[in-house]
């Protein structure tokens, strides 16, 4: 069952929030519904490489390979690393409950 699920999301203070989440919804989504200043500008789309976060090492392989789209549309973020993604890219799932990220700076 997918109840309590939760990802801890670090914003650019600093300060790690523990934020509810809901299956299927996109990792952007759960950051920006519970307030945190992410721009995520398209919506979604994979057009503006705003949702831009840091997934901590340890998650990376649960993750879903990026798209050559996101790799495409990540070299236009700010500051990229190895774990860089586009967390409109990554759905929320049971699998990823506890997820850590952190918000990249904004260019
Ligand atoms: S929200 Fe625009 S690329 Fe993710």
């Amino acid at each position: 069952m997918s109840e309590d699920l939760h990802i801890l999301c670090t914003d650019r203070d600093g300060v790690t929030h523990n934020l509810p989440a809901i299956d299927g919804w996109r990792i952007m989504e759960i950051i920006r519904d519970n307030g945190l200043p992410i721009k995520a500008e398209c919506g979604g789309a994979l057009e503006c490489a705003t949702c831009h976060v840091y997934v901590a090492p340890a998650w990376l392989d649960k993750l879903v390979e990026k798209r050559d789209e996101e790799d495409e549309k990540l070299d236009e973020a700010f500051m990229v690393k190895r774990n860089s993604r586009l967390s409109c890219q990554i759905l929320m799932s049971d699998e990823l409950n506890g997820l850590e990220v952190t918000l990249a700076p904004e260019g």
